[in-house]
């Protein structure tokens, strides 16, 4: 369920018209809304809450300083992926016992900064990575808190591109190994092993391979403590799929998970951490753009739009299926129309449908893509010096834009043209 609805014939966000948007800040825009936001971290609340847990927003889906804050002011924790992220999750009021830091590349200065700021724990990838930050939390005089990815080999059944649990992925520590390697971390300096943690892929319609996954998981844990490990915390990840369409997709809710995470866990005196990402945000977002021209071409029809790849890459990187909708809404039985829906960018591969149905659509008209709001504006670029595109928080009848479109000076003037051309 989101807050993106037609209201008198207009789309709204909330309780404010997509087309007032428009007006007052250009197209193409993402739009927010902040209770949906607050409703889907409410539901992970909610499904945890017979656990002693923490849910760590995945700050990569979305990072934008205004959303960290809902989420922070809810009571989330941060998961985060780099030291920028890290420093947006401080930014945005995130105190550091509440930030995890994972990711396979952790650099040593990353470490250092989080290590001098505070952080919950890091989520350790690799041998070679548990000896840096041993070597700079000793060195610093600090002790780091860490958890082992572990890697369960276990297929998540995603888009090829986000599985991340397999042993041919790059992430984590094989969990055949995992004795070994915990071994090690308890004999090196500057190093606590807290708990253990995994992330198997993302937008997962199945609660079958976290099944998989976390039943090997709350194996280990057990093997862990006999060996003398003090395993007091377990990040499951994220990774629990949204629907990307209204009609066909019925992907597991939330309570369902927690059920899963309950009867796994439950008895295990632990305490639970999760990163979801998409499933807060996913379905909080739409990104609004207009309709350049319509065209005519030999046996289809493009609608032409101002957003493009670079604004929103999911379709021409993964494939993804994204509902787009016009902002007036369509009287019923208006005919249908198949489009293929590109944007502006020269090459092919800037197309966000093909043949998709669409109801009269003509040039200046607005249309919405839903289910935006995660990896939606965190993956855009510049591509084709197009200024990243505004994004505008809903908050009931209020709106707010939470990142201005740049100008063009402001883009050039980041480029510097040497002396001696
Ligand atoms: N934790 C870790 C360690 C992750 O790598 C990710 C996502 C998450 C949590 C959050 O997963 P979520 O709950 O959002 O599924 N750009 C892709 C998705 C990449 C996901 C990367 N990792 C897309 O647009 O589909």
């Amino acid at each position: 369920m989101d807050h993106f609805i037609y209201r008198d014939g207009a789309l709204h966000a909330e309780d404010v018209a997509l087309a007032e948007i428009a007006a007052n800040v250009g197209t193409p825009f993402y739009c927010y809304s902040d209770a949906t936001l607050t409703r889907h971290f409410r539901l992970f609340q909610e499904a945890l809450s017979p656990l002693d847990h923490l849910i760590c927003y995945a700050v990569k889906a979305n990072s934008n300083l205004a959303v960290l804050r809902t989420l922070g002011a809810l009571g989330a924790g941060m998961d985060v992926v780099s030291g920028g992220e890290y420093r947006r999750a401080r930014a945005a009021g995130v105190p550091g016992e509440k930030i995890v830091f994972s990711g396979v590349g952790k650099t040593r200065e990353e470490m250092r900064h989080a290590l001098e700021h505070g952080i919950r724990q890091f989520n350790v990838e690799s041998e070679p990575e548990l000896h840096a930050l041993s070597e700079v939390a000793a060195t610093m005089g600090a002790t780091a808190p860490i958890c082992l990815r572990l890697n369960p080999d276990v297929d998540a059944k995603t888009h090829e591109k986000i599985a991340t649990g397999r042993k041919e992925d790059k992430f984590g520590v094989p969990i055949a190994r995992a004795r070994e390697i915990y071994a090690q971390a308890a004999r090196l300096p500057g190093l606590q092993v807290v708990g253990a943690d995994m992330h198997i892929g993302s937008q997962l319609t199945d609660l079958a391979p976290f099944e998989a996954a976390y039943t090997k998981l709350a194996d280990l844990t057990r093997t862990l403590r006999a060996d003398g490990h003090q395993i007091t915390r377990l990040d499951l990840g994220g990774g629990l799929g949204i629907p990307y369409t209204r009609s066909n997709e019925t992907p597991p809710l939330p309570l369902e998970y927690g059920a899963l995470v309950q009867r796994i866990f439950g008895e295990m005196d632990v305490e639970i951490e999760i990163e979801p990402g998409r499933l807060i945000v996913g379905n909080a977002g739409v990104l609004v753009a207009q309709v350049i021209y319509v065209k005519e071409g030999e046996g289809r029809d493009f609608l032409i739009l101002d957003a493009a790849m670079n604004d929103l890459i999911r379709p021409a990187m993964y494939g993804a299926h994204h509902d787009i909708v016009p902002l007036r809404e369509p009287v019923a039985g208006a005919p249908s129309q198949a489009f293929d829906i590109v944007g502006p960018v020269c090459e092919s591969g800037d197309t966000f449908a093909r043949a998709r149905p669409m109801p009269p659509l003509a040039a200046g008209d607005l249309v919405a893509f839903r289910s935006a709001g995660a990896y939606g504006a965190v993956m855009a670029s510049e591509y084709n010096t197009r200024p990243l595109i505004p994004e505008v928080m809903v908050k009931g009848d209020q709106f707010a834009v939470i990142r201005a479109r740049p100008t063009f000076d402001e883009m050039l003037a980041r480029d510097t043209i040497p002396q001696w051309s």
